[in-house]
């Protein structure tokens, strides 16, 4: 009998590609699938050998050759593109048989895929990939979510092409339904926290310091070398460094400051604000590449209001306060969306293990980083952690780096230069570590104007008072 293959991959553009013969360098036969014959050649050629990896246009052909239960994952983009493929492999599957979408899909359309495909007995995971086309190809983070039986079919195939942290793979099982997609979501929302902090601090560096893009250089790369070691660091200092092809400047000089954005970010926030969850940083982050995008608007603005010329500072003493403020905010940040996480996983049952999560995300995902194997401990050793702001090694982390953030936030803000993301960071954690929050006048107000009774800080029960008669 001729042999079939172990895994499928529909959509074999740059992601895809990279997936399927990481796929194949770890041991497993793979075949793919895709309209444009172009990206079928290209495959087949790049392969080397038909046995273990090829491919078709032929989506028959494709199931056909497959091994059962099938392991067949879309790499296709989000959105409506994905129920299409669905449909059209749908009537060639047997039960049993299991569809990955390794797109940034949301949650909720997650969830109706596989109550969808659940009837039609085929297991569905919705699964976050980080690392992108360089991670797909070598090794990426993975964030299945589906079925836990059916997760046992691709286990070894997940471990094998994840990422390894000293030795252990980058992937685990994460939970029911859309766990895998919710948390690749979070993991995108942290990102954008993440990146929004590393560029204002570059802002800083450069409108106070008066940081040349080769000092940019050394500096994040000498903060790459310490507890800020992450992905993100690691790249900024890399950018500083890049000369332009078209003019004889540095490349990130001439690049227009308009971030753009595909979702996954703003999801974060919208879904943190239905459950009640606060995560300014990652709100923050999101509404600065809204303002971004309003350039003709900020040039007009800029041109009506005078600004304060930056005070010299001590570049030494900046570099080192910034490396303290930064380091502060991204345990802000990561604590915001581990306690996103923590909240969600309620709601939605989906029984996450922070300590895993934060696992799988010390190699090859975007938000890699130092501080996760800290975060890693922290949940191991308090799997009920509320958020990391209340472990005890997070602490003495925080306490010695908050002053910097500080003092920064308040430079900023006399010197005319937005540090949105370090203040929302720095508010977030003077807010969550205050026994007593004003919020008792907005009950008070909310009384007032609305009857709409307030609780007391001494008697059980709900009071309402007649103010105005007062
Ligand atoms: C990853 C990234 C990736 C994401 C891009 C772009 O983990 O590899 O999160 O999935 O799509 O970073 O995101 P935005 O276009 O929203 O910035």
């Amino acid at each position: 009998m001729e042999s079939k293959y172990d895994f499928g991959l529909v959509g074999l553009g740059v992601m895809g590609r990279n997936f399927i013969l990481n796929v194949a360098d770890n041991g497993f036969t793979a075949f793919g699938n895709d309209l444009d014959e172009a990206k079928v050649k290209a495959l087949i050629e790049e392969g080397g050998d038909v046995n273990k990896v090829s491919a078709s246009t032929d989506a028959k052909e494709f199931v056909e050759a497959l091994s059962t239960p099938r392991k067949i994952m879309l790499l296709v983009p989000a959105g409506k593109i994905v129920d299409a493929v669905i449909e059209n492999l749908l009537p060639m599957l047997d039960k049993g048989d299991i569809i990955i979408d390794g797109g940034n899909s949301f949650f909720t359309d997650t969830d109706r895929r596989e109550i969808y495909l659940k009837e039609k007995g085929i297991n569905f995971f919705g699964s976050g990939v980080s690392g992108g086309a360089k991670g797909a190809r070598r090794g990426p983070s993975i964030m299945p979510g589906g079925s836990k039986e059916a997760y046992q079919h691709i286990k070894p195939i997940f471990e094998a092409v994840s990422a390894k942290y000293e030795g252990e793979p980058c992937v685990t099982y994460l939970g029911p339904k859309s766990a895998g997609n919710y948390v690749k979501m979070v993991h995108n929302g942290i990102e954008y926290g993440l990146m929004q902090l590393t560029s204002e601090i570059y802002d800083l560096l450069k409108k106070a310091g008066g940081l040349s893009n080769e000092e940019l250089h050394q500096t994040y790369s000498e903060w790459n070398k310490g507890r800020l070691q992450s992905f993100l660091v690691q790249i900024t200092s890399e950018i500083f460094d890049q000369k332009d092809d078209l003019t004889d400047g540095d490349l990130v000089d001439a690049i227009l400051d308009k971030a753009k954005q595909k979702g996954t970010g703003k999801w974060t926030s919208q879904n943190a604000m239905d459950l009640g969850i606060p995560v300014p940083t990652i709100d923050i982050a999101v509404s600065m590449r809204e303002i971004s995008a309003l350039k003709d608007e900020r040039i007009e603005a800029d041109k009506l209001y005078d600004r304060p010329t930056p005070k010299a500072i001590d570049k030494a003493q900046l570099i080192a306060t910034s490396e303290q403020a930064l380091y502060f905010a991204f345990i802000l940040t990561y604590a915001q969306g581990m306690a996103q996480l923590s909240d969600a996983s309620k709601e939605y049952a989906y029984e996450l293990d922070l300590a895993d999560i934060a696992k799988i995300w010390r190699a090859c995902c975007i938000i890699r980083a130092k501080l996760l194997a800290d975060i890693t401990k922290a949940y191991r050793d308090e799997p009920a952690l509320k958020n990391l702001l209340l472990s005890k090694a997070f602490v003495p982390k925080v306490q010695s780096t908050v002053d910097a953030a500080r003092s920064l936030v308040a430079f900023g803000a006399i010197n005319g230069i937005p540090l949105p993301g370090l203040s929302n960071a720095l508010n977030y954690f003077d807010a969550y570590t205050s026994q007593r929050l004003p919020l008792n006048l907005i009950q008070a107000q909310r009384d007032y104007f609305g009857s709409h009774t307030y609780e007391r800080l001494d008697r059980e029960g709900k009071f309402h008072t007649e103010w105005e008669a007062s």
